[in-house]
C-alpha cells in the first residue's frame, strides 16, 4: 500500500473541522486506496477539544486512518504536509472595520504561509476555507515563495454547489444533469455565479430557464447570500456543507474533473478573462493528474462581463488593503 499523505487541518476544533475530519479519515478526501495522517492546528485554548475529537475518530477505527497529532505551532503542523486545508481564521466581530479584520487574518496566514514555505512537502496542495478566503490565500501564499504559487487556492466550491442546487431546482432536473456551472471572482457577496455556459442534459441553462427577472434578481442574489440564509435559519453558520465543498474541491483537484464538467476553485489569476494576474480569483477549471487549467475561450457578455469585473474590482481593493498592511 501507499505511504500516508499528511493532511493538515488548521482550526480542527471549529464546527466546519467537526464536520470535515471523519469525510477525510474515512477516505472522501483522496480515495479509498490513500492513507492519511491528519496533522490537527488549533489555537492553545481549543487544543483540549481538538483532543476530544482526535478521541472519536479512533474510536471510528477508520481503516485508512494512520495517525492523528495536534499542534498549538504552525511550523510543526505544516511540517511534511502534503495537503493543506487553512479553515481557522478570525470572523468579523461587531463593527469590525475590514482594515481590522484583513490584519487578525494576516496575523493568522502570514505565519502559516511561513510554516508552508519551511517544511511543506514538494507536492503541497493547500486550500484556504477560512474567510476572507480569497485574500487569506493570497496573504499565505506571498510568505511561501518557495512554493510553487498556484498550489495556493480559495475555497469558491461551496458557491457552486449551491449555484448547481438552485439550477436544478428552478429546472426540475437533479443535480447529476447540470454541468459547466462557472463561480467567477470573490467568495463575497459580489461573486457571480454564471449559468449562461452551463448545460443542462446537455442544453444551454441560460437557454432552458429563459427568465432574465430570475437569474437577475433571485437566482445570482440567493447564491451570493445564501450563507446569510443558512445562519437566519440554522443559527449557526454553514459548517457541513462547507466542509463538503471542502472535500470536492482537494478531491477533484486531487483527482481529477469528470470529462465534460468543470468546477470553480479560486486560483491566481494568470490574467485570463481580464482578471489581474497574481489575485486570487474564482475560475472555471478542469484537473487532471493533480493539475488545475482555466478553461479558456468562453465568450462573456456584458451582462456577465459586469459582475466579474465588480467581484474582481473588490479582490483588488482587498489586496491593495492587504498591501499597505504590509502583509502581503
Ligand atoms: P469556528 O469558529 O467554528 O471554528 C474556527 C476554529 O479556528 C476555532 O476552533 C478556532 O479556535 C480556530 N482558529 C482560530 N485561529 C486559529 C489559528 N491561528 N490557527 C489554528 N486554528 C485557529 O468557524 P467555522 O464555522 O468552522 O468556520 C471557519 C471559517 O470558514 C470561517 O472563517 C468561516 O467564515 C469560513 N467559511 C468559509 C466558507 C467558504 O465557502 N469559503 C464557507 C463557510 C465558512
Amino acid at each position: 500500500t501507499q505511504a500516508p499523505v499528511n493532511v493538515t487541518v488548521t482550526g480542527a476544533a471549529g464546527q466546519i473541522g467537526y464536520a470535515l475530519l471523519f469525510r477525510i479519515a474515512s477516505g472522501q478526501l483522496l480515495g479509498q486506496d490513500t492513507p492519511v495522517k491528519l496533522r490537527l492546528l488549533e489555537i492553545p485554548q481549543a487544543v483540549k477539544a481538538a483532543e476530544g475529537t482526535a478521541l472519536e475518530l479512533q474510536d471510528c477505527a477508520f481503516p485508512l486512518l494512520a495517525g492523528v497529532d495536534i499542534f498549538d505551532d504552525a511550523t510543526k503542523a505544516f511540517d511534511g504536509v502534503n495537503v493543506a486545508l487553512l479553515v481557522g481564521a478570525r470572523p468579523r466581530s461587531k463593527g469590525m472595520e475590514r482594515g481590522d479584520l484583513l490584519e487578525a487574518n494576516g496575523g493568522i496566514f502570514k505565519p502559516q504561509g511561513e510554516a508552508i514555505n519551511a517544511g511543506a512537502a514538494d507536492d503541497v496542495k493547500v486550500l484556504v476555507v477560512g474567510n476572507p478566503a480569497n485574500t487569506n490565500a493570497l496573504i499565505a501564499q506571498s510568505h511561501a515563495p518557495d512554493v510553487p504559487a498556484e498550489r495556493f487556492t480559495a475555497m469558491t466550491r461551496l458557491d457552486h454547489n449551491r449555484a448547481i442546487a438552485q439550477l436544478a431546482t428552478k429546472l426540475g432536473v437533479t443535480v447529476a444533469d447540470v454541468k459547466k456551472l462557472t463561480i467567477w471572482g470573490n467568495h463575497s457577496a459580489t461573486q457571480y455565479p454564471d449559468i449562461f455556459h452551463a448545460e443542462v442534459n446537455g442544453k444551454n441553462a441560460a437557454e432552458a430557464v429563459n427568465d432574465q427577472a430570475w437569474l437577475a434578481d433571485e437566482f445570482i442574489p440567493r447564491v451570493a447570500k445564501r450563507g446569510a440564509e443558512i445562519i437566519e435559519a440554522r443559527g449557526a453558520s454553514s459548517a457541513a456543507s462547507a466542509a463538503n465543498a471542502a472535500i470536492d474541491h482537494v478531491h477533484d483537484w486531487v483527482n481529477g474533473t469528470p470529462q465534460g464538467d468543470w468546477v470553480s476553485m479560486g486560483i491566481p489569476s494568470d490574467g485570463s478573462y481580464g482578471v489581474p494576474e497574481g489575485i486570487i480569483s474564482s475560475f472555471p477549471v478542469t484537473c487532471s493528474g493533480g493539475k488545475y487549467e482555466i478553461v479558456q475561450g468562453l465568450e462573456i457578455a456584458d451582462f456577465s462581463r459586469e459582475r466579474i469585473d465588480a467581484s474582481v474590482r473588490e479582490l483588488t481593493e482587498e489586496r491593495d488593503a492587504v498591501k499597505q498592511l504590509g502583509l502581503v
